[in-house]
């Protein structure tokens, strides 16, 4: 029988899947990202107390957060999933927002969650915004775990924050880099060594 071992930063399973030239270093911790969605979760309860909750995640970051959000939302939650590209392989965004994945339900008179990892550029929130407000919901709110301020682009605000991040490449809780090392516990920010070869132009 395993026994359960407490997990540090910086422990052996934390670096396990780093790539040679790769490395991480913790920026927010899994306990403080629970402790932020419990807060979090009474913000939006606090604004809509008897709505049902109809939660759209932004596949695949949103996985962790999602399903922690939805946990700690007391009363009637749903919900389903999109998916976009916009970012393919490497850590920079190209721009483009392309739909991979509709929704399988209709949004219309419900009170609508997107739920997004990261607001970087928002140009895919801003395209997602778009094309949710043509579909007629109750409302529509948006809730970030990361929000990368210094970066934005297109002129969009999420309703909810989990945490004000710097202009950092961060992976883990969800979040990708080459679809690797969403598996994390903890938020991190990777490091490329700059000689290695797997180093973003
Ligand atoms: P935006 O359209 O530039 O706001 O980018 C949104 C998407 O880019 C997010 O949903 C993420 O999938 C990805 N992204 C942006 N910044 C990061 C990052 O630091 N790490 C991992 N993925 C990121
Ligand atoms: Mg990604």
């Amino acid at each position: 029988m395993g026994v359960a071992k407490k997990r540090k930063s910086g422990s052996p399973i934390i670096r396990a899947g780093l790539r040679s030239g790769e490395s991480v270093r913790v920026l927010i911790s899994h306990a403080r990202v629970q402790q932020r969605l419990k807060q979090l979760a009474r913000e939006i309860r606090r604004d809509f107390p008897k709505d049902s909750l109809h939660l759209i995640g932004v596949l695949k970051g949103c996985v962790f957060f999602l399903a922690d959000l939805a946990r700690e939302l007391g009363g009637e939650v749903s919900f389903d999933f999109m998916a976009v590209s916009s970012y393919g392989k490497g850590t920079n965004s190209t721009g483009e927002v392309k739909l991979i994945k509709d929704l399988d339900v209709s949004i219309e008179g419900k009170t609508i969650i997107v739920v997004e990892d990261i607001l970087d550029t928002g140009l895919t929130l801003k395209y997602l915004l778009r094309l949710f407000e043509e579909k007629r919901p109750k409302h529509l709110r948006v809730v970030v775990l990361l929000d990368k301020i210094e970066r934005r682009i297109a002129d969009v605000r999420a309703d909810y924050i989990g945490f004000t991040i710097p202009n950092e490449f961060v992976v883990g809780y969800g979040l990708d880099y080459d679809e690797r090392y969403r598996n994390l516990g903890d938020v991190c920010v990777l490091h490329f060594d700059s000689r290695s070869k797997g180093k973003p132009e």
